[in-house]
C-alpha cells in the first residue's frame, strides 16, 4: 500500500501543502511524477531552507509525505549534510574566519572563546536566540586578521578577550 492510497491521504496532503509554499508544492509534484522522486530530495530541501531559513520537523515531514518517502529517510539526508539547518538562525550570524591569515593570528582561540561565551558549537544558535555561530574560510579582509563578522559588520584584529564586550554590544542593541 502506498502512502497516497491511505484513507486520509487528501487531508494529509492538504496539511503538508499548507506547511510549505506553492512553488515548493509544485516542485514536489514534479519530483513525484519522476521515475526517481528521491533523486530530487536535496534540491527540494534547498528550496525549503531558502524559503523558510531552516528545515523544521513539520516541513521535513511534509516533504516526505508529498514525495512519498519515509520521514526518517528525509530527516536522515537533512541531518547528514552540514549545509542544511534544522534550527532557526539567530538574530545575528557570527562568522569567525578560520582562513590561513586569521588562523596564524589566533583564530582558533577566538573560536574557542566564542563557543565558550555562547555555549554553542559551529552551526548552532545561542539559547537566547540572538547568535548563530559559523566558521568561514576567508572573509576577504586578510589584512585585518583575525576577523570576526557579525551580520555585515567586520570586527578586525580581534583578541579572545574582546569577545565578551563585542557580544554584549549586540545584546544591547534594540
Ligand atoms: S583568512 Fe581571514 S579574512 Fe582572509
Amino acid at each position: 500500500m502506498t502512502i497516497a492510497s491511505t484513507d486520509n491521504w487528501l487531508q494529509v496532503a492538504a496539511a503538508a501543502q499548507a506547511t510549505l509554499s506553492p512553488e515548493i508544492v509544485e516542485a514536489l509534484a514534479r519530483a513525484r511524477a519522476d521515475e526517481h522522486p528521491d533523486s530530487h530530495l536535496i534540491s527540494i530541501l534547498h528550496l525549503v531552507q531558502g524559503r523558510f531559513g531552516f528545515l523544521s520537523a513539520d516541513r521535513l515531514d511534509a516533504v516526505a509525505q508529498l514525495l512519498g518517502m519515509p520521514t526518517a529517510a528525509v530527516t536522515g539526508v537533512a541531518t547528514f549534510y552540514h549545509f542544511f539547518r534544522l534550527l532557526p538562525l539567530g538574530k545575528y550570524r557570527i562568522s569567525v574566519c578560520l582562513g590561513t591569515a586569521c588562523y596564524v593570528k589566533g583564530a582558533s582561540e577566538i573560536a574557542d572563546r566564542l563557543r565558550q561565551e555562547l555555549g554553542v558549537d559551529f552551526g548552532e544558535t545561542s539559547g537566547d536566540g540572538l547568535f548563530t555561530l559559523e566558521g568561514a574560510r576567508c572573509l576577504g579582509t586578510c589584512g585585518l586578521a583575525p576577523v570576526v563578522m557579525v551580520g555585515d559588520e567586520v570586527h578586525a584584529k580581534m583578541t579572545p578577550d574582546q569577545i565578551p564586550a563585542m557580544l554584549e554590544s549586540y545584546r544591547r542593541k534594540p
